[in-house]
């Protein structure tokens, strides 16, 4: 089960039980792993209604229900931690710009608070190694409450996708410019995280190519692949997952996963709405090692079943997206 933000934490961005029964309704029927929803490191980070954080040992302690839970179930449960960068608003940041690597806006009205995105602050270099100590934290937080492991979120547009992406990222210090210099935040908060807890529990999401308003791939993209897949790999990384944000999986993270697995031998996964058939397919020809769902599983929390006995499998709607079941 991919990520999928859902916005139903309580104000105090823990963790509620209904949220805990979604989930497991979803491990008691073979989802073998969840990835849950995006779960915000720092408010200073935060661009959504009711999300949920992990930040303190009370937002941790929310989620210990949940994960009993789904270990009860022979399910494992990863939990996405989450930077959004621009993609925010003071009302969600308490009352600060929201950081980035530059101050471009980003376009368009964030669907949150139906307000244009604020105008982000460019991070300076002194304070970056602040950003690593809130994913050190959080990550602290979650595997002491017992995730099994978490998944960076590096993909989509958020903060760390800021520092790859040179539309935004303009900085003429050692985070920008060049690919070595665009990989530099991801490779330095990797790094620092490994050096901190292993890599065993440590998964990462990128997205070179998707498509969300439109269809984007890392400028200079085989370069910056041919940088950052080995780099990873050499920090100790193990777990990679590639993502297309809601697209189609064949014109855009299938495609990258072409790629990277020519330089990446290690457990990767991916994927989009897949049929039954074409995740076989892909597990068989190893491109994949584990294929995920979000949409189909959010619609059908009996999506195993389903798939394996060859039931019509359910579209999601914005009604079934507005509610949790
Ligand atoms: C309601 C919803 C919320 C999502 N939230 C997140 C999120 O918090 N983090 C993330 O990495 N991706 C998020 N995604 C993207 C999904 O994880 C997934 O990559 C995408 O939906 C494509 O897979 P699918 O075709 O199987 O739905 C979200 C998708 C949906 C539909």
């Amino acid at each position: 089960m991919s990520a999928m933000t859902r916005g139903f934490a309580d104000n105090d961005h823990c963790c509620t039980e209904k949220m805990g029964e979604y989930y497991e309704r979803r491990a008691k029927n073979g989802i073998a792993l969840i990835l849950t929803e995006g779960i915000i490191v720092d408010k200073t980070g935060d661009g959504y209604n009711n999300v949920p954080y992990m930040k303190t040992s009370k937002h941790a302690k929310s989620w210990s229900n949940t994960i009993e839970k789904i270990h009860e179930n022979d399910s494992k449960i990863y939990a996405q931690l989450w930077h959004c960068g621009r993609i925010s608003h003071s009302d969600y940041t308490g009352g600060i710009s929201p950081i980035s690597s530059s101050n471009k806006q980003a376009s368009g009205i964030n669907r949150q608070n139906n307000k244009p995105y604020g105008i982000p602050r460019k991070v300076s270099k002194t304070e970056i190694p602040e950003i690593y100590d809130m994913f050190v934290n959080s990550i602290e937080k979650a595997l002491d409450v017992g995730f099994d492991g978490v998944e960076l979120h590096f993909a989509h547009g958020y903060l760390i996708d800021q520092f790859f992406d040179s539309r935004i990222n303009d900085r003429d210090d050692e985070y920008g410019g060049s690919v070595e210099n665009r990989c530099r935040f991801a490779s330095e908060l990797l790094e620092t995280v490994v050096n901190e807890f292993g890599a065993e529990k440590i998964m990462i999401r990128i997205s070179p190519s998707r498509k969300m308003d439109t269809t984007y791939n890392w400028h200079n993209l085989d370069e910056m692949l041919d940088y950052f897949i080995p780099k990873i790999e050499k920090i100790g990384l193990r777990q990679l997952d590639v993502s297309g944000a809601n697209s189609n999986y064949f014109e855009t993270s299938g495609k990258m996963i072409e790629k990277i697995r020519k330089k990446w031998s290690h457990f990767l996964i991916g994927g989009a709405s897949l049929t039954h058939d074409e995740a076989i397919k892909e597990v068989n020809e190893q491109r994949l090692d584990m294929v995920t769902w979000a949409r189909h599983i959010l619609a059908n929390p009996d999506f195993v079943s389903k798939l394996e006995n060859n039931e019509k499998i359910v579209e999601m709607t914005s009604e079934m997206r507005a509610k949790l079941y």
